[in-house]
């Protein structure tokens, strides 16, 4: 740690961070705070000096509703029937409960190598033929996840096979049809609907390309088709579902028409692939702001066909190909999770959807069907933010959001500002605008002595476990006025129930 003072502002570096040059494209930091790269000069104290949040609550220029974050299961975990997933377990069923509302999407990589289909007996694939793997939905599958998801309260968006093709190259929709006649059957909800998923993978798996102009037209087919059925008639697309290489697709799909067709344009976004990964990318801001600059892209690309049209995160997670083994189910992916979120919620992303659920590397919940922290980080976010969203400044080497607070869970007009402190050393806060206000706090912090790779998460030093199949409260701590510690490695929320914040109160 390294105390200095320039032009009478003193601040306390982390010496691991201090150097990096990180350009932090969204935060206009304070200019007071930006000197990290001048020598010491002047007289040094020996105490940490916080770092000054200010928060514009003058102006808000976006807004995150219930539905803000959502799940994703990745079909091709029907290669091994859902795996260990239990629909019926208690203890699965309660967790998927606490996070609801939310979307859930069905779909990823098995998509556009499924077929539906109609018959009782469960004839799924033992033995997967080798890339790609060609395997069947079955009906008995079908209705396990419909079931599912009506029990626990999720909205269900499904992504069809997009590499059904006819002679001419068209889609072809009659085994979307039967899927949607079965459903239609049984009157399963199906809010939304998506065709084939990361079309960058089409050439390379698949041997098959699709001009944006033609997936643009196939966009319009799948609309057509469920106009044929009143439970679907008013369900939505998104689209294109394409990965981090394709901008100049998203925008050529966009703009071929299928802008005027779906209700958002759609990507997915990873940090990095898994084989490439490293501990140290989860805690460093340099990785964190990949997201700040591909947003920067999408949006730029979306706006320049309409400016109107939402963008939703479909997919989404730390490492791409199944997540980093031992990381990305760990309570250091916390940091790229919770900057994520606070990202895109700043940036009018109206949905971000993780992947995944269940499954690999990087789920909510493991294989023994038990939370990872990032399953009780977005339980916590959910019930905590929720609302309009304010602009804060921060600190290069740290990461500062605010918005209003849940008012299902707090007083019209709270303030909830989320603080990460991605390094090894305290870091302290000065939210002059609050100071002699009373405050809630959640300090989320690893839940035991393996730290960073902590298959835990505990919240005000208490660690999360599930009690008899239940989710415990997950209660707040009053915290002393004044400046905020944030310890080593942590994130923190901290609600002002009496802010009053007049944005908040409608
Ligand atoms: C899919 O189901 C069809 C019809 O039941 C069957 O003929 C086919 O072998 C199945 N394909 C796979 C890959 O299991
Ligand atoms: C179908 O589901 C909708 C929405 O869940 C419900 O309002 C309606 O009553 C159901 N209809 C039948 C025939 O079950
Ligand atoms: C796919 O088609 C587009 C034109 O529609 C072309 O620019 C691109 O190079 C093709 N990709 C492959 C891998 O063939
Ligand atoms: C992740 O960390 C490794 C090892 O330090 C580094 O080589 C790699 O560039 C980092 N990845 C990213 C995306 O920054
Ligand atoms: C996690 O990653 C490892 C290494 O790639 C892999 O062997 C393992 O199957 C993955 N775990 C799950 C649950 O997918
Ligand atoms: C953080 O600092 C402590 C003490 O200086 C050190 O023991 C620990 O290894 C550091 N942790 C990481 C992840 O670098």
């Amino acid at each position: 740690m390294l105390t200095i003072s320039t032009a009478g502002i003193i601040m306390t570096l982390c010496l691991l961070k201090s150097a990096e040059a990180s350009s932090v494209r969204f935060f206009s930091v304070d200019r007071t705070q930006q000197k990290d790269g001048a020598p010491p000069s002047g007289k040094s104290k020996a105490v940490d000096e916080p770092i000054v949040v200010n928060v514009n609550l003058q102006q808000s220029f976006s807004t995150i509703d219930d539905r803000f974050v959502g799940v994703t299961l990745d079909l091709w975990s029907l290669l091994d029937t859902w795996g260990t997933l239990d629909f019926n377990s208690r203890q699965v069923q309660n967790m998927a409960r606490a996070l609801a509302p939310c979307y859930f999407r069905l779909g990823g990589g098995g998509s556009d190598s499924m077929t539906f289909v109609v018959d009782d007996i469960d004839t799924h694939l033992k033995h997967p033929v080798p890339n790609p793997p060609l395997f069947n939905l079955t009906a008995t599958q079908w209705i396990a996840v419909n079931e599912f998801v009506q029990a626990v309260g999720w909205d269900f968006i499904f992504d069809f096979n997009a590499l059904k093709r006819n002679a001419d190259g068209s889609w072809n929709p009659d085994n979307a049809r039967q899927l949607l006649q079965f459903s239609a059957d049984r009157n399963y909800t199906i809010v939304g609907f998506q065709l084939g998923n990361e079309y960058e993978y089409f050439p390379g798996n698949y041997q098959k390309n699709l001009s944006a102009e033609q997936y643009a037209k196939d966009t319009v087919s799948l609309r057509q088709l469920l106009t044929e059925f009143p439970n679907y008639y008013s369900s939505f697309i998104t689209g294109p579902e394409t990965v981090n290489t394709a901008v100049q697709y998203f925008k050529a799909y966009l703009a071929a028409g299928a802008y005027k067709t779906v209700r958002a344009a759609s990507f997915h976004q990873y940090y990095f692939a898994a084989p490439n990964g490293a501990l140290a990318n989860f805690t460093d801001v340099q990785v964190m702001d990949l997201l700040v600059a591909r947003l920067d892209d999408v949006i730029g690309q979306a706006s320049s066909v309409d400016p109107q049209l939402p963008l939703w995160l479909t997919e989404t997670s730390s490492a791409a190909l199944g997540g980093m083994f031992g990381v990305s189910d760990r309570f250091v992916a916390g940091f790229l999770w919770l900057d994520k979120l606070g990202l895109c919620a700043s940036r009018s992303i109206q949905t971000v959807i993780r992947q995944d659920f269940y499954g690999g590397n990087y789920s909510l919940i493991d294989a023994n069907l038990n939370p990872n922290p990032d399953f009780w980080l977005t339980v916590l976010y959910k019930r905590i933010v929720r609302g309009a969203v304010f602009h804060a400044t921060g600190r290069h080497d740290v990461r500062v959001y605010a918005a209003c607070a849940n008012t299902d869970n707090f007083p019209a007009g709270s303030l909830v500002v989320y603080m990460l402190n991605p390094n090894n050393c305290t870091v302290t806060f000065d939210l002059r605008q609050f100071n002699t206000q009373p405050r809630f706090s959640y300090s989320l912090t690893a839940g035991d002595s393996d730290g960073l790779v902590s298959k835990f998460m505990a919240l005000n030093g208490v660690k999360l476990e599930l009690v008899n199949d239940e989710l415990p409260d997950l209660k707040p701590e009053s915290a002393p006025r004044g400046v905020v510690t944030v310890p080593a490695y942590s994130y923190t929320f901290l609600v002002f129930p009496e802010a009053g914040v007049s944005i908040c109160l409608h």
